[in-house]
């Protein structure tokens, strides 16, 4: 069976609703040119989520977030529970982004709550692995990536595994115009998944893995081209619909 074919936005902390949903009916405008193998997810800010799933409805396009809190509800302001991201028709969330992980201290601990919690209310959750320059310097990148997956990845049950998303977004990639090469992206999703075939088995041969990292119009299709690179996690270029869809037609 060919593994499923994405395109996600994450559109980070950009866009008000208006600009949002202007965004949203762009992509489902242009949707058609795009080969209808694959899955095209926007993740706007919390904001504005509501607003986008009705901009994108009667389309196949999905919404997800951008994070979900560790816990189910309660006192925690500020925080946005899983629930209430399902509850609004969203399917997938992203968990575990760079940085989120750089900068709001994500941990694998939290992570395997949200998890839970993404799992427990029906979402997808996009789960991001991706070493750091100096990581990537020393040679570390692969034993980064796999302590990332085995402290997280590995606590899954089988039917929690099959519906899980992997995006490897090397963190000197993300924003900088510096992508990874397509021989260095499929070196690192070739050897995630035979981290997860370690423990999943044969599954690991369905789980998407999405590369992420400066991708563009003008490098997705070198990128989505090799074995083990299931499509794109995309920042600033899918803050535009015609890139971001151009991407869609890399594969
Ligand atoms: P850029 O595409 O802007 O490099 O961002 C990638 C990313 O972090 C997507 O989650």
């Amino acid at each position: 069976m060919a593994r499923k074919k994405i395109v996600a936005g994450n559109w980070k902390m950009n866009t008000v609703p208006a600009e949002g949903v202007e965004l949203a009916k762009s992509v489902v405008a242009g949707r058609g040119e795009v080969c209808e193998c694959v899955n095209f997810i926007v993740c706007p800010p919390f904001t504005h989520l509501s607003q986008v799933v009705e901009a994108v409805k009667g389309s196949d396009i999905a919404v997800g977030a951008q994070d979900c809190a560790t816990e189910a509800k309660g006192a925690y302001t500020g925080e946005v529970a899983a629930q209430m991201i399902a509850a609004l028709g969203c399917k997938y969330v992203i968990l575990g982004h760079s940085e989120r992980r750089q900068y709001y201290g994500e941990t694998s601990e939290s992570l395997n709550k949200k998890m839970a919690q993404a799992y427990a209310n029906g979402l997808t959750p996009i789960y991001c692995v991706g070493e750091n320059l100096e990581e990537r310097e020393a040679g570390n990148h692969f034993a980064v990536c796999k302590a990332q997956i085995e402290e997280v990845v590995f606590n899954l049950t089988e039917e929690q595994f099959a519906n899980l998303v992997i995006a490897y977004e090397p963190v000197w990639a993300i924003g900088t115009g510096k992508t990874a090469t397509a021989d260095q992206a499929q070196e690192i999703h070739a050897y995630i998944r035979e981290v997860l075939r370690s423990k999943f088995g044969a599954a690991a041969e369905e789980c998407p893995i999405l590369y992420g990292g400066s991708c563009k119009p003008s490098n997705a299709a070198e990128i989505f081209a090799k074995a083990d690179v299931d499509g794109g996690l995309i920042g600033g270029a899918a803050l535009k619909a015609e890139d971001f869809l151009a991407i869609g037609k890399g594969f």
